[in-house]
């Protein structure tokens, strides 16, 4: 194991795209960012060097940072914001865990365009559960706004309104030729003939789970949010924002050219998207004649749900894979957890751009996520600083409901929750059982939910109301999928499981970052262990003070 060092320069970039010239913040002059790679065991040091005019924090999506939450980035959660003009060191180790992941700015939009991928291969002279690949290649879904996605997001939260949709779907970082002035903007893939490649495909997109798909090509997944699955074939992949997926791809049709596509899986009824598509070239290289056009292929319907819930639920980890863990048996803390959206009460004398006039919100258990501004919170956990947050957040909704129920919008207790900075206090090495369920106040919608700092396991997903008495019978205890994120299926629940054996703050919330600044999150507290090793240490010298 080495120690692999970065430095990340995070600045104003000029770029045309779309016909427009915009400048962006981004790192290193490069969109996406440089991509990181490293071996599992290995440490990683980046210095993030802020010359951009914003607050700027980086979190290492999916990273266990065990031992390190000082490392994990969520602004206010486990630092505060790194000033313009200052600099952080992130350091940390990556530990029993491989695949895809990525990083990306966790404070307000900005990782529209300050992203990157995270590579972690097996350490040296271990192997791949699968045939080693010919080239991995990074494939990075991304969201593209000309606007400057900064003022995208304080318009919406000023006006209390929905923010306005992007102006394009990227594949790493280009939107390729469907779309105006792009057709030297399109990604090409330069492939062999009969060779085999790992795509680590990452949807890096703002708002939007995309599907994605390559003409007359089967895919097999091999691991999904860096835990490696049981071989998967499909012809087409469906990501939610957040989530990684690891695919072998073999170039076996005849030479020629191929599009790879991708464009949103809306699972809310009657919310607008941007539902156009971005698309990119394979090639074979040792094609005698690339003159025919490429071969495009035919995307699922926008609202295909049933497609999207097939390819969430039919993955499976792969027993006895490198770092796999078993289910836990004995769970210490049972929670039954609503995501939705609601509403704010607009200020007075004044008409918001939400439903009713007022202004759209979002919350866990009915209770707002707000976050906190003078102290992180892994900075009032560390030197016990009481009023950063409390501890109430609950185990259950304030009332019965049936969450499926699109009539039930005039339940004002519900509609307008609370803004709370409340977390789940739990114990070191408490096994948490959370199920995960929609709700249909302002509208039904599948939520992307994102846990810091823990792989969880997905042991079954459902539409409808979560019954304990018939659901818990389909839970998967044997080979469930493992990962970081949730697609929670639009008007169901998904149950996950984890243990929490890493002391420190971590922040759980929709991977949709329109619901995030609304209040969909909340956090896990989960108190130091019985030993100095399970002890979190002081922070770091040059953590960022607020
Ligand atoms: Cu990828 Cu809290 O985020």
């Amino acid at each position: 194991a080495v120690i692999v060092e970065h430095t990340f320069h995070v600045k104003y970039l000029t770029v045309s795209k779309l016909c427009h010239q915009t400048v962006i913040t981004a790192v290193n002059g490069s969109l996406p960012g440089p991509t990181i790679r490293v071996r599992e065991g290995d440490s990683l040091h980046v210095h993030v060097i802020n010359e951009s005019p914003y607050n700027v924090t980086i979190h290492w999506h999916g990273v266990l940072q065990l031992m390190t939450g000082w490392a994990d980035g969520p602004s206010y959660v486990t630092q505060c914001p790194i000033r313009p003009g200052t600099s952080y060191t992130y350091r940390f180790t990556i530990t029993k865990q491989e695949g895809t992941l990525w990083w990306h700015a966790h404070v307000s939009w900005l990782r529209a365009t300050v992203y990157g991928a995270l590579v972690i291969r097996p350490r040296s002279g271990h192997k791949y559960p699968f045939p080693k690949p010919h080239r991995e290649v990074p494939i990075l879904l991304g969201e593209w706004w000309n606007a400057n996605v900064i003022d995208v997001e304080n318009q919406a939260l000023a006006t209390g309104a929905a923010p306005n949709n992007s102006d394009a779907y990227t594949i790493n970082g280009r939107p390729g030729n469907l779309y105006n002035c792009s057709q030297n903007d399109t990604y090409k893939l330069k492939v062999q003939q009969g060779k085999t490649y790992l795509l680590r495909i990452i949807n890096a997109a703002l708002n939007n789970q995309l599907f994605f798909k390559i003409a007359d090509h089967k895919m097999t997944v091999v691991a999904v949010d860096a835990s490696y699955t049981k071989p998967y074939v499909t012809d087409v992949m469906l990501l939610a924002p957040g989530q990684t997926t690891d695919v072998l791809l073999t170039a076996n049709q005849a030479p020629g050219a191929y599009y790879m596509a991708a464009r949103p899986y809306a699972s809310a009824p009657n919310v607008p998207i941007n539902n156009s598509t971005t698309r990119g070239i394979m090639v074979y290289e040792n094609a005698l004649s690339t003159s025919a056009s490429p071969k495009m292929p035919v995307l699922p319907p926008l609202n295909d749900t049933a497609t999207a819930h097939k390819l969430n639920s039919n993955l499976t980890s792969l027993i006895g894979a490198p770092h796999w863990v078993p289910v836990p048996r004995d769970v210490d803390e049972h929670m039954y957890v609503t995501v939705g959206l609601g509403l704010e009460p607009c200020e007075k004398n004044r008409t918001c751009g939400g439903q009713n006039g007022q202004k759209f919100s979002a919350s866990m258990n009915n209770h707002s996520f707000q976050f906190p501004t003078k102290l992180s919170m892994l900075e009032a956990f560390f030197f016990n600083v009481k009023g950063i947050y409390t501890t109430d957040f609950p185990n259950k909704p304030p009332v019965k409901f049936d969450y499926t129920n699109t009539t039930n919008s005039n339940n004002t207790a519900l509609l307008f929750a609370p803004k709370r900075t409340s977390v789940k206090k739990v114990k070191f090495n408490a096994t948490v059982e959370m199920i995960l369920q929609d709700t249909s106040l302002i509208t039904l919608e599948n939520h992307p939910m994102h846990l810091h700092g823990f792989n969880f396991h997905v042991l079954a997903q459902g539409f409808g109301n979560f019954n304990p008495r018939t659901d818990r019978k389909k839970f998967n205890l044997i080979d469930p999928q493992i990962r970081n994120t949730i697609g929670v299926p639009v008007g169901g629940w998904a149950a996950i499981r984890f243990t929490a054996d890493n002391p420190g703050v971590w922040i759980m919330h929709c991977h949709l970052d329109v619901h995030l600044p609304l209040g969909l999150a909340t956090a896990f507290v989960v108190e130091n262990g019985p030993t100095p090793a399970t002890t979190l240490p002081p922070p770091p010298k040059d953590l960022p003070k607020c």
